[in-house]
């Protein structure tokens, strides 16, 4: 399999149960082109619900770190990616590519996804996703022009998704790869999920790389692959409407 063969015309995928602190040693030197992942916030106050602004920085900073240092040497030089982040958890992100003297993958902006549907909070409800872009230190971005805004609007629903709770627009992540890569390149997702990455680079052209250490979630992240990347290429599995029960269990809550 070509896996990390990154630019090679064949399209492939490789998924791994298990903790990205493990798996990812054991990856190549330099072998995937680009990143697009949604790591867990629950090590920084757990609750976004506006109540809570205390965050374990000391351990979420220490464990992201350890993870940063592998992707830098998993992740090619010339590699963009993104990384879903919020308010609290942003310099977190930042930090952990700060790898003291050298000369590494780094946050150099960041995006914000508008949901068009209000999440939690009191008094402000949180209807943005804050999303990192990340850049090895001799990638171009050249695959975004240069007029794009680092605000977009796309509805997608907050709360209990049919897939995995924290589930993503794949519809979103298809244009961050598109942002960040070319057909064929690899992208890595060592926070997998349901595989919303993973979905949107078969329907894009890309190679995946997925990691996912919660044996449920890696069986449903494997089946939507699978079944992604069994469609004709460029063929998609549109997100499916939400349940009308879900948008009024969110009507009450307001
Ligand atoms: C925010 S969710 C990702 C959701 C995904 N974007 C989707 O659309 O379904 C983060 C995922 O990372 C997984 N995870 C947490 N710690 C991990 C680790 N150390 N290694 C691998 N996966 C981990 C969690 O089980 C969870 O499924």
């Amino acid at each position: 399999m070509p896996l990390l063969d990154c630019g090679g015309a064949m399209v492939e995928y490789k998924l791994f149960e298990g903790d990205c602190l493990e798996i990812l040693p054991t990856l190549p030197d330099n072998s995937i082109c680009g990143i697009v992942t949604d790591p867990p916030f629950s090590f920084a106050g757990g609750i976004s619900n506006g109540r809570s602004s205390i965050t374990d920085s000391q351990f979420f900073l220490y464990w992201w770190r350890a993870v940063c240092k592998e992707l830098d040497r998993v992740l090619k030089q010339d590699g963009e990616g993104f990384i879903w982040c919020d308010w609290r958890t942003a310099w977190i992100i930042a930090e952990g590519f700060n790898l003291g003297q050298k000369y590494s993958w780094r946050v150099a902006q960041v995006i914000y996804h508008y949901r068009e549907m209000p999440g939690q909070g009191q008094p402000f409800r949180s209807s943005v996703d804050l999303i990192a872009y990340v850049r090895g230190p001799k990638s171009t971005g050249h695959r975004i022009p240069n007029t794009t805004h680092n605000l977009f609007s796309k509805y997608w629903y907050y709360g209990k998704h049919e897939n995995h709770p924290a589930e993503k627009d794949p519809e979103v992540c298809a244009q961050l790869i598109e942002w960040c890569s070319d057909p064929g390149d690899i992208i890595l997702d060592p926070f997998m999920g349901s595989s919303a990455t993973g979905r949107a680079c078969a329907m894009t052209g890309r190679g995946f790389v997925g990691i996912e250490k919660d044996s449920e979630h890696f069986i449903t992240g494997k089946k939507l692959t699978q079944r992604a990347f069994s469609l004709p290429q460029g063929t998609w599995e549109k997100p499916k409407p939400l349940p009308s029960s879900q948008m009024s269990l969110f009507e009450r809550a307001v």
